[in-house]
């Protein structure tokens, strides 16, 4: 089975039909993802501005993290299931949407940077927990986080401009970039 025809199967399952089709309910989950942004991304914001060394610098950064951090993660769990609940809506458009797809990549590069930091960056942290400029290997940590984040809210917003759908006409890169399916003109 392939990932799209994985969508085409969920799209016509009968919740995916119905969240699709309500009234209220897509326009409230939409609602609660952008509401849960203000939360999430307004709190790594400030975890990375401390680890580049332009905010707070007088407090530890384990104290920041320790503060603020568990806001992030409630944050980012409000807009992933959100996120998901928006994708089993409408999954066949949105699997092929260039800008979805460029989402994720940046959710995923942003997630390995969680990991890397939390892995690697932190081990020595006791080292230059109070220092008011982190060491490069933190601040590039706290720049890719907030680029990739920011890369994934603009990428989120752009889902809804239909630009580079497949039911209209795109160059073969875009095709293929978006895996559309194209129907061959008869000669
Ligand atoms: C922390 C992670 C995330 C952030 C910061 C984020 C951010 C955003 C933003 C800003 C929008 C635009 C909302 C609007 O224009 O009304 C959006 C839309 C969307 N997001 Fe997310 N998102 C995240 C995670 C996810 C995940 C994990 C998924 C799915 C697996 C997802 C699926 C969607 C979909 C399908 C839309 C388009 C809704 C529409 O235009 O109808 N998001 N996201």
């Amino acid at each position: 089975m392939t990932l799209l025809s994985f969508c085409e199967w969920l799209a016509e399952t009968e919740w995916s039909i119905a969240l699709h089709e309500s009234f209220y309910m897509y326009p409230l989950i939409e609602s609660t993802h952008v509401v849960a942004l203000f939360l999430f991304a307004g709190t790594i914001a400030m975890v990375d501005l401390r680890l580049l060394g332009f905010a707070f610098r007088d407090v530890p950064v384990s104290e920041i993290n320790a503060r603020i951090l568990p806001w992030t993660v409630a944050g980012a769990f409000v807009m992933v299931l959100t996120g998901v609940l928006l994708f089993y809506a409408i999954p066949v458009r949105t699997y092929q949407s260039l800008w979805f797809r460029f989402k994720v990549v940046f959710l995923l590069v942003a997630a390995f940077n969680v990991w890397r930091f939390h892995r690697r960056v932190q081990k020595n942290r006791v080292v230059w927990d109070s220092d008011e400029r982190p060491p490069r290997s933190a601040r590039v940590s706290g720049a890719v986080s907030l680029s990739m984040w920011a890369g994934v809210i603009v990428f989120g917003r752009m889902i809804a401009y239909n630009w580079f759908d497949c039911d209209r006409p795109q160059s073969d890169f875009v095709y293929w970039l978006s895996g559309c399916i194209v129907e061959l003109a008869d000669a």
